[in-house]
């Protein structure tokens, strides 16, 4: 778990510590956690440094592998049956969505919703508006690079091309977690850069406004990550509302915000601030950091 989270998230350290699992960086992987904090003692993590530590750790060991949960080719695929059911849900009750919204970090539950209407619509089916909605504080879609970069700090995955915003970039710490990658997965940018999807920046205190609507209209507490598809949900419904038109907004509220509720608590006591990205921090990013 990464650092920054683990001192946000109360909870979810608990259910680590009750695991016996430990917050990343960590000083027993030498090539990742110990280097790092060698030069940055109280380094908050990223998720590209929690991925380097799992591979150098997986690597050790004959009987462990590593499975990364995001950005590539056969976890998307897997992840649309997220897609594929809601079509079929939506067949049920005679619709078909005008506009699919998800959140993005590495990719996964934005593709698996979206990625069964845009192959429909490849094959000549609705055309359908696809947007993606990031964190304006980690913003690889609206304004990383497309380029070749690796999908961990210390190097050690495979070089993949993607909208990145430098394999080395520390996101800051803002409170939805599982959105603070530095890279996208290659197929979704790979349809960015085609122009079939849309994609957004949002801070998190309009996502949590976002997301305390929801809950109070639906019962439900969505996690800090979906609260920015929450959000971009509910301005296409404002779109709708504006332009005097009834479109059908799909959007995948990909988890619910149980853990989070410490990230709640700061955001109602007005503890939580918007961070912007600075392009600055992205810097270390070169090309002759990689491996000839
Ligand atoms: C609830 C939730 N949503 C979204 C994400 C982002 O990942 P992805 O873009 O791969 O769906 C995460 C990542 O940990 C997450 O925990």
């Amino acid at each position: 778990m990464v650092r920054v989270s683990y001192n946000q998230k109360p909870y979810r350290r608990a259910l680590m510590e009750t695991l016996a699992r430990a917050a990343s960086p960590r000083l027993r992987t030498k090539r990742s956690g110990r280097a790092i904090l060698a030069k940055s003692p109280d380094h908050p993590g990223s998720l590209g440094i929690a991925i380097s530590e799992a591979v150098e750790l997986a690597a050790q060991r004959d009987d462990t592998k590593y499975a990364l949960g995001s950005v590539l080719n056969h976890v998307l695929m897997h992840q649309t049956i997220i897609g594929t059911e809601a079509m079929a849900q939506l067949e049920m009750a005679n619709d078909y969505p005008d506009v699919i919204v998800g959140c993005t970090a590495g990719g996964s539950n934005f593709a698996g919703i979206a990625f069964p209407f845009l192959g429909a619509q490849l094959r000549g089916g609705k055309k359908v508006r696809i947007v993606a909605v990031e964190p304006a504080a980690c913003p690889s879609l609206t304004r990383g690079r497309y380029a070749y970069d690796f999908g961990d700090t210390a190097h050690l995955t495979p070089l993949t091309k993607m909208h990145t915003l430098g394999s080395t970039f520390t996101p800051p710490g803002f409170h939805a977690g599982g959105l603070r990658y530095h890279g996208m997965a290659p197929l979704v940018s790979h349809i960015k850069e085609l122009g079939l999807i849309e994609a957004v920046g949002y801070q998190q205190l309009q996502c949590f406004e976002a997301g305390v609507q929801f809950a109070r209209a639906e019962g439900i507490v969505p996690a800090p990550e979906a609260n920015h598809a929450v959000k971009g949900a509910i301005d296409e419904a404002i779109r709708c509302r504006e332009e005097g038109r009834s479109r059908t907004i799909l959007f995948n509220l990909c988890g619910h915000g149980h853990f989070d509720m410490q990230a709640y608590i700061d955001y109602f006591s007005g503890k939580l601030v918007d961070q912007d990205y600075d392009e600055a921090e992205s810097s270390p990013w070169r090309w002759r950091d990689c491996p000839r």
